[in-house]
């Protein structure tokens, strides 16, 4: 949450800072704020609100000066206004700072602080960190950096950081544990510094991605130093950015997320590209290839997630116990990190998430790395904290996803716990091999089914606007369409507000059948399949009670047709595979409907896309 901007060379810094916060403002839009370096003046300017307002307030100021730091906030301590939004400044308005994490112990901090004489103008844990950097500096002949590395040293909590002062114009400095900071090295002897690379890459894409516990210089004399907590020299590491520019604009969609809908026939081909032949009948994933006989011959595999990526692991548990008789267990990684998990060395732990910062995902496979287990990272976004932690992965190649609701992330993920669960089989032998060929020319088929059912999208749009009022949904589906009823609902819930609850359509008469009237939707995946009978006894138990059912069903089914409000159809699949494609459907409903409702469909309240904090 949270993210940083930073920049320090030739060029102006506000339309660059202001920019860069736009693309990151998918990690928070609590509050904007900008500090600037201008002939020997500090102007620091902040607003509560997305960076537009930010931008209003700042018209008639002075915005001149080639270095400064900006933040875009998703606010953890103090309310999001005005004063609480970074930067923060120490008390003689020397030095500014931007942030994205928590001082966990912030509070001792500033009582000690206090005890000094200093008074605090925020609620934030931030601005006692500035502080706390500024009486070192002050009572001390070291250097800025120097303070800042001994403050942290006190300091207990994750961080992002970067810091800017009137008496060193030439350098920024910055910091990193647990939070993401990728320092940008320009043409023009010039630095950039950011949560992410989506600021940086339109400038170079020369990139040192910070290591936790190390500390940066960013100096205009110097060139960038980098050090660690303890004080060693080390060389930076520069790597090449392959992110392209394209991939972060809308693209003549209204909402990124409608765009990351329609991209998914690409984005699944991205994922399976080179990684499967139909016709030679072969899966390779190259990233993980060392560690598959250990993978196969584990007792279990512990897969780990949050939100969207926990969803995938569910169906991921599905496909690796079904063709790779593999027991799985799917954990969310707030809960695995806090319960003293029985792991030990011979267990597989695989953490799927979609931005490789999720601080409860990172803290589990951190946890699961301690005592020794293998760990394994699914990721989307390249060179992420997870991708860098875990022994080996599978990146998921689906590109940017901006917005905060997941989606193509999602297909991806599913798509590469596929390809996984194929590639498993076939070396345990648990497969035949004209299953295995019929689910290779399936998974193949795939893009272009997903296609089919983007092309539905204006009976979608009708269905949605029959439901737009709706004050509750209901999801259902049974096997591995049980993980994507979860996913449904929570489409819907964080994007248009309204309170949707998954389950396995079978739990329904154990309590939430309760909860059916005429008034409520029911969205159900009744594909052909081992339990399709029973989805549609499911649905005739709805419809006894008034309930509206709109139900997602394999092309050319009259059964459900005849009972159902609206249907909607997906062409046939392998029962394996349905997964890819009866979760485009709930994702242009909850789109759909979201617009309708007037929400804000990429930047939901009070959300954020990369949670950095626990
Ligand atoms: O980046 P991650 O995949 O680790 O994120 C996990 C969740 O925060 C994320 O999936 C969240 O639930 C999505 N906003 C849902 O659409």
């Amino acid at each position: 949450m949270c993210g940083i901007v930073a920049y320090i060379g030739e060029r102006e810094a506000y339309p660059i800072i202001i920019k860069g916060l736009k693309r990151l403002e998918y990690r928070g839009y609590d509050s904007a704020g900008v500090a600037l370096l201008n002939n020997g003046a500090l102007n620091l300017y902040k607003k509560q609100g997305k960076v537009a307002n930010l931008e209003a307030f700042t018209e008639d100021k002075d915005r001149g000066g080639s270095a400064g730091i900006g933040h875009t906030r998703w606010a953890t301590h103090g309310e999001p206004n005005d004063i609480n939004s970074h930067p923060h400044a120490s008390s003689d308005g020397e030095i500014a700072m931007i942030h994205n994490g928590i001082i966990e112990n912030y509070d001792s901090l500033k009582r000690e602080l206090q005890r000094k004489g200093y008074s605090f103008k925020s609620e934030t844990d931030t601005e006692v960190l500035t502080i706390l950097v500024e009486d070192i500096y002050k009572n001390s002949d070291i250097s800025l950096a120097e303070a800042l590395r001994l403050a942290l040293q006190q300091v207990v909590g994750a961080y992002a950081i970067v810091l800017i002062s009137r008496k060193n114009p030439r350098q920024l400095i910055a910091a990193r544990k647990s939070s993401p900071l990728v320092v940008g090295i320009g043409k023009d002897n010039d630095f950039f510094c950011a949560s992410d690379a989506t600021p940086i890459v339109e400038y170079t894409k020369k990139v040192v991605y910070m290591e936790d516990e190390e500390i940066a210089v960013l100096d205009l004399d110097k060139g960038l130093k980098l050090y660690s907590i303890d004080d060693v020299a080390k060389t930076p590491y520069i790597q090449e950015l392959e992110l392209h520019l394209e991939a972060l604009e809308k693209e003549g969609y209204d909402h990124f997320m409608l765009k990351e809908i329609h991209e998914q026939p690409r984005s699944i081909t991205d994922c399976f590209r080179g990684r499967l032949n139909a016709d030679e009948a072969w899966v390779k994933l190259g990233g993980i290839k060392d560690y598959e006989e250990k993978i196969a011959n584990a007792n279990r595999i512990i897969m780990i997630a949050c939100g969207t990526s926990w969803h995938a692991c569910l169906v991921g548990e599905y496909l690796f116990e079904d063709l790779a008789r593999i027991n799985v267990e799917v954990e969310y990684a707030s809960e695995f990190r806090y319960r003293n998990p029985i792991i030990n060395e011979d267990d597989i732990v695989i953490a799927i998430s979609q931005s490789g910062e999720t601080a409860d995902t990172l803290a589990a496979l951190e946890l699961a790395k301690s005592k020794g287990a293998t760990i394994l990272g699914i990721c989307n976004v390249v060179g992420s904290s997870i991708s860098r932690i875990t022994d080996a992965g599978s990146y998921t190649h689906a590109g940017p996803e901006i917005g905060v609701a997941s989606t193509k992330a999602f297909t991806a993920q599913v798509t590469v716990l596929t390809l996984m669960a194929l590639s498993l089989a076939k070396r345990k032998g648990t497969i035949s091999d004209s299953t295995f060929r019929t689910l290779l020319s399936e998974l193949e088929a795939i893009p272009s089914k997903v296609q089919e059912i983007l092309d539905t999208n204006d009976k979608i749009k009708f269905i949605s606007e029959q439901y737009q009022h709706a004050s509750n949904a209901l999801y259902l589906g049974r096997g591995s369409s049980f993980p994507v009823a979860l996913e449904g609902a929570l489409k819907l819930k964080e994007i248009s507000y309204i309170h949707a609850e998954g389950y396995p359509a079978a739990e329904m008469k154990h309590g939430p059948i309760a909860l059916i009237d005429e008034e409520m939707p029911v969205f159900v995946i009744a594909t052909q399949g081992t339990s399709y009978e029973k989805v549609v006894s499911n649905i005739q138990e709805v419809k006894a009670r008034k309930g509206k059912i709109i139900a997602v069903v394999t092309e050319g089914d009259e059964t459900v047709k005849g009972i159902a409000d609206h249907v909607i159809e997906i062409p046939e699949t392998d029962e394996q595979l349905v997964p890819l494609l009866s979760t485009i459907p709930f994702q242009l409903l909850s789109y759909h409907i979201a617009v309708m409702r007037g929400c804000n469909v990429d930047q939901p309240r009070n959300l954020a896309k990369s949670v950095t904090v626990e």
